[in-house]
């Protein structure tokens, strides 16, 4: 049986204070969370938004140390940063809070209180690793050492960003503190743990057996952590920044970002309503966490056993989650600077929000990874929103403004044509329902673009500009039917692109509907003067979008510049100035070069080394033409041993440099030389 809700409680996971929100963190979280909240409340239904800054976490603490500056400034910045951001994209949340705030400190240290007092911890004495110089505990982060997998030297004591592993600090070769540099050692130290061990049969009953209609990979993720067994988790740590552990003789421990942040959903309600109980300890509230996938684990295991620990909180109904969107083909990485960020595009396009919501919600990663492409961008911008939506709106209200004034004409009787498309239309609203109830969003979006589409065709095949030339009463229905249409999808766009959908409100010159009406023929009365038309969308240009792709193209050649730049490789052995001397650089001048046939990479070069013209053989075709290089001056080792290569002999070698991406240049004088001169 369907159990009925009063009321709901969307809640969507918050991001991490220390970086800009992407279109990555929007598709997979955010656009769906809004979607659903500006239904619920078209609805008419009882719902509350939540959302806030994760405030706390050794992330914070080492951007903080890199940029020499405190953790609150760190939040502080991205604080703001995200809040507007968010508001930019039209995001509902009826509360946008913080960890940081004082309500909720409080209410985190009562929970973890709560539970203390009834025992629900044990407490365990484990060895960690501390520096001695700096005087911490260092997080598993905070320690780099060689990856015993593939070598690279500065892997995380949690993983190595090179391979991909998992690791623990004792697997790192050569452990050194990220904080000091020095080694550190290992020392005892006391936390407190939640036995998860204990909630499994719990869990597996209120997830395996009672949510089987959840999401197969929210599903399938909780299946296999409970069939792997579940074990205590540490819920302190040692750390300087979070909220005091709050229990006599826990100096320097703080709550365990992972347990504070999502009672960050209750700290926020509070700080929204004083009704805040109402929404967290009654049976007849619909609790709703939008997450990402890798907080899975978080909010289906880890936080309904606080809650169930607790006891006087409802568990959540549904935990929808997307996978992950990529870009452009590769995964979206904050430190590499992958990702097109929120804040930049509402910069780089204004008056263009609702494009990305519709393209990241068309394009959402429901039920596998997808990627993100500034192609697919330009042409659902082009093809769907301008030629479409925009187009039949715009042909619905032109026309009204052109043949009447403004003035909405009589609906007269209508054929079947009319009559199928009313119903069609109207047919719209049970599927549009459904999907938006059942998380699917895609599709959701898919029946509310029908509804212009409807329309589009509708003009398109009933050709009111040529009717009116035969049979001007005729038009007055068409154009009615047309507007009726562009009222309905006023209001199946709403949830999607608020912003398009305000604007049409405008243009019609009425008052929101409520979403019960979706489907009438009634909603715009016969004599209404409506506003001025105007453009809903403009075509996305190929320069725009070039623009963007130049710029990733820049962060990944600056990527590979910094990746190679961190391979450079060790100093060679010394040599003796003597085994120096016996080398015999000269000042050289190219006459010619030509490709050696059937070779790919050798060019043959006729140099002027001063002493004579000689041949020399390089391998060197892949990097430069012949033409840019005949003429040059060039640096030449004329005492190498010579050489017989594909039928010349090759007397001496061209001196080059290698750089970070194994580009070849050529080493020239800075000034003119003559041929012969010696270099040492
Ligand atoms: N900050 C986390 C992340 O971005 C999400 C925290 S959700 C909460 O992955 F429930 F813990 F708040
Ligand atoms: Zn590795």
């Amino acid at each position: 049986m369907r159990k009925e809700f009063k009321r709901y409680l969307v809640t969507s996971a918050l991001p991490y204070a220390n970086g800009p929100v992407h279109i990555g963190h929007l598709a997979g979280v955010y656009i769906p969370s809004d979607i659903y909240t500006r239904y619920l409340r078209l609805k008419g239904c009882d719902v509350i938004s939540v959302c806030g800054s994760d405030e706390h976490g050794v992330p914070i603490t080492i951007k903080a140390r890199k940029e020499g500056i405190t953790p609150q400034q760190v939040v502080d910045r991205y604080h703001e940063l995200i809040k507007k951001s968010f508001e930019g994209l039209g995001m509902s949340f009826d509360i946008y809070s913080r960890t940081s705030s004082a309500t909720h400190a409080e209410t985190a240290s009562a929970f973890f209180r709560k539970l203390y007092d009834a025992g629900k911890f044990i407490e365990r004495t484990s060895e960690q690793y501390y520096d001695t110089e700096a005087q911490t505990f260092l997080a598993d982060r905070y320690i780099v050492g060689t990856c015993p997998k593939c070598g690279n030297d500065r892997a995380y004591g949690d993983q190595c960003e090179k391979c991909g592993s998992t690791l623990s600090p004792d697997e790192l070769i050569d452990p050194h503190s990220a904080v000091s540099g020095s080694v550190p050692v290992k020392r005892e130290t006391k936390h407190w743990y939640l036995p998860l061990n204990d909630y499994e049969a719990f869990l597996r009953e209120w997830i395996l057996d009672g949510h089987k209609e959840w999401k197969s990979n929210v599903y399938g993720q909780c299946k296999s952590w409970l069939d792997g067994g579940l074990q205590p988790r540490a819920v302190s740590r040692d750390l300087d920044w979070g909220i005091p552990v709050p229990v006599e003789g826990a100096e320097g421990k703080v709550l365990y970002v992972w347990f504070d942040a999502p009672i960050g959903y209750i700290s926020a309600t509070k700080d929204l309503t004083p009704d805040w109980e109402k929404y967290w300890k009654s049976e007849d509230t619909k609790l709703v966490h939008f997450i990402g996938k890798d907080n899975i684990v978080f909010h289906c295991i880890v936080f309904p056993s606080m809650l169930r620990a607790h006891g006087d909180y409802i568990l959540p109904e549904n935990v929808p989650s997307n996978e992950f969107l990529n870009l452009e083909g590769d995964k979206i990485s904050t430190s590499r600077n992958w990702a097109v960020w929120l804040h930049e595009y509402l910069e780089e396009f204004p008056g263009k929000e609702d494009v990305l919501r519709y393209v990241l919600c068309a394009n959402a990663p429901e039920t596998k990874d997808n990627d993100f492409t500034w192609k697919d961008f330009q042409a659902r911008n082009n093809s769907e929103l301008v030629a479409v939506l925009g187009n039949f709106v715009n042909r619905a209200l032109v026309l009204t403004a052109k043949y009447y004034d403004g003035v909405v004409p009589a609906c007269g009787e209508l054929n079947d044509y009319d009559r199928a498309t009313i119903e069609e239309m109207a047919a719209v609203k049970g599927s549009l329902e459904s999907n938006i109830e059942n998380y699917h969003f895609r599709e959701a979006l898919k029946d509310a673009m029908n509804i212009a589409r409807i329309g589009n065709k509708y003009l398109a095949d009933t050709e009111p500009w040529k009717v009116v030339k035969t049979d001007p009463e005729r038009v007055k229905t068409i154009l009615n039917v047309a507007l009726q249409i562009t009222a309905n999808t006023a209001i199946a766009i709403e949830p999607f692109m608020p912003f398009s959908a305000e604007k049409m409100l405008r243009m019609l010159a009425v008052d929101r509907f409520d979403w019960e009406r979706l489907g009438a023929t009634d909603l715009i009365p016969a004599g209404h003067r409506i506003g001025k038309a105007e453009l809903l969308f403009e075509k996305i240009e190929d320069d725009v979008i070039q623009r963007q792709l130049d710029k990733l193209a820049a962060t990944k050649a600056a990527n590979l510049a910094a990746e190679a730049a961190q391979n450079i490789e060790d100093q060679k052995d010394n040599i003796s100035f003597d085994d120096f001397q016996k080398m015999d650089i000269r000042v050289s001048t190219i006459l010619t070069a030509e490709k050696v046939a059937k070779t790919k990479k050798l060019l043959k070069l006729t140099v002027d080394t001063g002493i004579d013209q000689r041949e020399i053989v390089s391998g060197i075709a892949e990097h430069f033409t012949p033409e840019e290089l005949i003429g040059r001056q060039v640096l030449v080792l004329v005492n190498l041993e010579p050489r017989e290569l594909k039928g010349t002999l090759s007397r001496g070698m061209i001196l080059m440099a290698e750089d970070a991406s194994g580009k070849l240049r050529l080493l020239e004088p800075n000034e003119k030389t003559n041929n012969g001169a010696i270099v040492g």
